[in-house]
């Protein structure tokens, strides 16, 4: 299972100062020589932490392992992302207001528009995921409009209250990357996944890669971001051999 690092938070530090440091960019190394799979990072629109110079730098250093672009599905993304040229675009909702991406991608009520982006973003030879809550009909329409993957939301099930609700939440992740896996989609996931609920999800064998940021940059402040990498990447390669 890979697991991309998603550097965004480094950005957010940087920007309450509006200064130079910490830089995403190291931390996009440092992450990569740790073991990440792949590096991940949100182009929002307010800018509000990784900036447009972050994602120049960001191609021009990360050639070994994927980087990964997540995305609203406008014009403006989509001229950065077919200039830029990320291994993938993950297409996600945004809105102004909000704190982090809540809910996934309607792909079902977008689906024409949806149809010409995507193929624009594969005509450059980018892959493209969206990011969708749990849900047969956005994993069916997600392969209708050309995705070549479905990122799974996993925020419902790392905020359950109880226990009874993230196995259910834990169910419904399952039986969508069954689905998913079954009508020939690459299935991924993340949001919300930290140290002591990676775990169940990792064991989830049809999915083969989490991204996840929030958890690994927090504990980068007392682990350092090496050691926060190495400990995540570990937890999900413990839970992955359980099942081989
Ligand atoms: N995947 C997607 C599509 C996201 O939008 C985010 C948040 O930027 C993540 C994964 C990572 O979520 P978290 O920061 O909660 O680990």
């Amino acid at each position: 299972m890979r697991l991309g690092v998603n550097i965004d938070h480094i950005a957010t530090i940087r920007e309450a100062r509006k200064t130079y440091e910490p830089d995403p960019i190291k931390g996009a190394i440092i992450a990569r020589d740790a073991g990440a799979d792949q590096i991940t990072f949100h182009l929002r629109e307010d800018r509000r932490h990784i900036q447009d110079s972050d994602v120049e730098k960001l191609r021009a250093v990360i050639t070994e392992i994927p980087l990964n672009m997540e995305m609203a599905a406008t014009e403006e993304m989509k001229q950065i992302a077919t200039r830029i040229k990320p291994d993938r675009v993950t297409l996600v909702p945004e809105k102004r207001e909000e704190i982090t991406t809540e809910g996934g991608l309607d792909v079902v009520s977008m689906k024409e528009y949806l149809k010409e982006f995507i193929k624009e973003l594969k005509n450059s030879g980018i892959d493209v995921a969206t990011f969708i809550d749990p849900v047969e009909e956005q994993i069916k329409a997600s392969l209708e409009v050309g995705a070549d993957a479905v990122e799974i939301h996993t925020g419902e099930y790392a905020n359950a209250r109880s226990e009874n609700k993230r196995f259910e939440e834990l169910k419904r992740i399952k039986n969508a990357a069954v689905y998913g896996r079954s009508i020939g989609l690459k299935i991924f996931a993340g949001h919300g996944l930290t140290y002591t609920n990676v775990q169940p999800v990792a064991e989830i064998e049809e999915i083969e890669e989490l991204n996840i940021g929030h958890s690994i940059i927090a504990n980068a402040v007392f682990l350092g971001l090496d050691e926060a990498v190495r400990k995540m990447k570990k937890l999900i390669n413990e839970a992955r051999r359980k099942h081989t």
